[in-house]
């Protein structure tokens, strides 16, 4: 099989399976593989997701939670989706406060990011924006995480790369870098798992 037909045979697997679970969209399957390999999400976590329109990281959230978690999605569009614990958040991520976040809760267990920016097809300038939203998650989740918790965000791969995993591997107790199976294997689309957050202040 060409490289070519290799990866469409590949996306349209993703579509169908998407399709028949009821998943908003096939990103989901790309959560569920990092939370495989590496226990994400526990039951009865607390989770944010940034960027997490059209919804199927949330869905997939959601069930690994269960009826104990609760969850909070941000993104610059409006999403239809409803959900047991599930709190939706209209706004940019460069201008929110992560407080108005945070809403009555002390603190959150996962922080996700599965943000992109809109491509303009130059590399560098693609990696850089992919780049400043990666370090705004992770600027977030300084400010949200509860102690030990995970944060998993897309990275474009990038001349920052290595010094945004130097921060994370100084912040986190455990850094991994994953290509799921999900990502078109032309694209520069990595995402960084960091476990166990080194708070300095001690949030419940
Ligand atoms: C690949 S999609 C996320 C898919 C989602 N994980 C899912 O499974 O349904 C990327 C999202 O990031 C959002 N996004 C990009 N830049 C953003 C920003 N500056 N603030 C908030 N959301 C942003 C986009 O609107 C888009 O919905």
């Amino acid at each position: 099989m060409s490289k070519l037909s290799d990866r469409k045979a590949r996306k349209d697997r993703f579509h169908r399976r998407a399709a028949q679970t009821g998943y908003k969209a096939r990103s989901a399957f790309k959560l569920e593989e990092l939370d495989r390999k590496l226990a994400l999400i526990p039951k009865g976590a607390r989770v944010l997701d940034l960027g997490c329109a059209p919804g199927s990281w949330l869905q997939y959230a959601s069930q690994r939670v269960g009826p104990g978690g609760s969850l909070v999605g941000l993104d610059r569009n409006p999403v239809s989706l409803s959900l047991p614990g599930l709190r939706l958040v209209v706004g940019d991520v460069r201008d929110i406060d992560p407080d108005a976040l945070l809403g009555d809760l002390t603190a959150f267990d996962v922080v996700l990011s599965d943000m992109a920016p809109d491509t303009i097809g130059v590399r560098h300038a693609d990696q850089a924006r992919s780049e400043a939203l990666f370090e705004r998650a992770l600027d977030i989740a300084g400010r949200v995480l509860a102690p030990g918790g995970n944060f998993a965000a897309k990275l474009f791969q990038g001349p920052e790369t290595q010094t945004l995993l130097s921060r994370c591997r100084t912040e986190f107790s455990r850094v991994k870098v994953v290509v799921p199976e999900g990502s078109k294997r032309s694209s520069l689309e990595q995402y960084i798992v960091a476990r166990g957050f080194r708070a300095q202040e001690t949030r419940s």
